[in-house]
């Protein structure tokens, strides 16, 4: 069977690393056709740089592009207090011995999806922006999108009281998406917080003993310090892997069918993912909401990914 097409769509980004990770594992049967950054968690530069370093380290065959600079409204907000100076402070990294495309992001994305033979999955896992201009730029290519799997929103925030960071960043791009009307498998706060890399599974995966194995646990101990000092948890929550580990296993998780509205306005709640979880609003149910996650099957196919980098 025909290996799933794929493009991640990223701002690197402790979380996204790990994701990248799992994507370009022998366990995973996905077919990266690019990866683009976004500015996010840092600057799109860093961002950027932080991508090529993963790819050398994995020696991933996918080009890189580097994408949007800053929102498509309001100014960047970024989050080195969670990720670092570099956006990725913990692990040392080569230097990349690739760099990135001379193509923009958004356009390596309509392009793709024109000259696809079959359908492509897009895995955004930071702000919205280079998915929105796309559609914007290229309204056509959303018949050749097969699903869009992305990390963001959920039923309460971690960058306001309403808001998630990846949606807060660019509401407007985020309205885009969700108003899309193309299939959306949304990946939330309300799931990603029941996978915390705790410091027990940091010492389950550091025996694995190989060179990923340890640059992930490395990343693990920074981002679940910064996770620890500034929301209390036993680690960091590692949002961004659940888009890649849904693809590979589905059945890990459990989903409703809700309507999700964004918030471009609100002065408290500008960036809100309304999830209307009861169908109160009676608007159509289109994004498929992840709510529930079996943990000790995550974190056993997690364990097997990373065993996978030691052949
Ligand atoms: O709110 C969590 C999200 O914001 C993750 O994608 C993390 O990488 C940051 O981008
Ligand atoms: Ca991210």
């Amino acid at each position: 069977m025909a290996r799933r097409k794929v493009i991640l769509d990223c701002d690197p980004g402790h979380d996204d690393a790990v994701s990248i990770i799992i994507a370009a594992s022998q366990k995973s049967d996905l077919d990266i056709l690019g990866i683009t950054t976004t500015a996010g968690n840092v600057e799109v530069e860093k961002t950027t740089c932080n991508a090529l370093k993963i790819s050398t380290l994995l020696d991933i065959d996918a080009p890189i592009f580097q994408g949007a600079k800053r929102p498509m409204v309001k100014a960047a907000e970024i989050a080195p207090e969670i990720h670092g100076e570099t956006g990725m402070d913990g692990p040392k990294l080569p230097e990349p011995k690739i760099t990135a495309e001379e193509k923009h992001a958004v356009d390596f994305i309509v392009d793709t999806l024109k000259q696809a033979d079959g359908k492509v999955t897009l895995v955004p896992t930071g702000p919205l922006t280079n998915i929105a201009m796309a559609l914007i730029k290229a309204p056509e290519v959303k018949g050749k999108i097969d699903e869009i799997v992305l990390m963001g929103g959920g039923t309460f925030g971690n960058w306001t009281p309403a808001a998630e960071f990846n949606i807060y960043v660019d509401a407007e791009a985020a309205k885009v998406v969700f108003d899309s009307n193309l299939p959306i498998t949304m990946f939330g706060l309300d799931v990603t917080h029941q996978v915390i890399a705790t410091k027990g599974l940091r010492e389950r995966f550091s025996a694995i003993d190989n060179k990923i194995s340890h640059f992930v646990v490395e990343l693990l101990e920074f981002f679940g310090k910064t996770n620890e000092e500034l929301f209390g948890f036993d680690g960091g929550p590692i949002h961004d892997a659940c888009t890649t580990m849904y693809l590979i296993q589905p059945e890990l998780f459990n989903f409703k069918h809700v309507n999700v509205e964004i918030e471009t306005k609100g002065e408290y709640t500008y960036g809100m993912t309304a999830v209307d979880l009861y169908n109160v609003t009676g608007r159509i149910p289109h994004v498929k909401f992840a709510d529930s996650v079996d943990q000790e099957a995550f974190w056993q196919l997690f364990g097997e990914i990373l065993s996978s980098y030691s052949r």
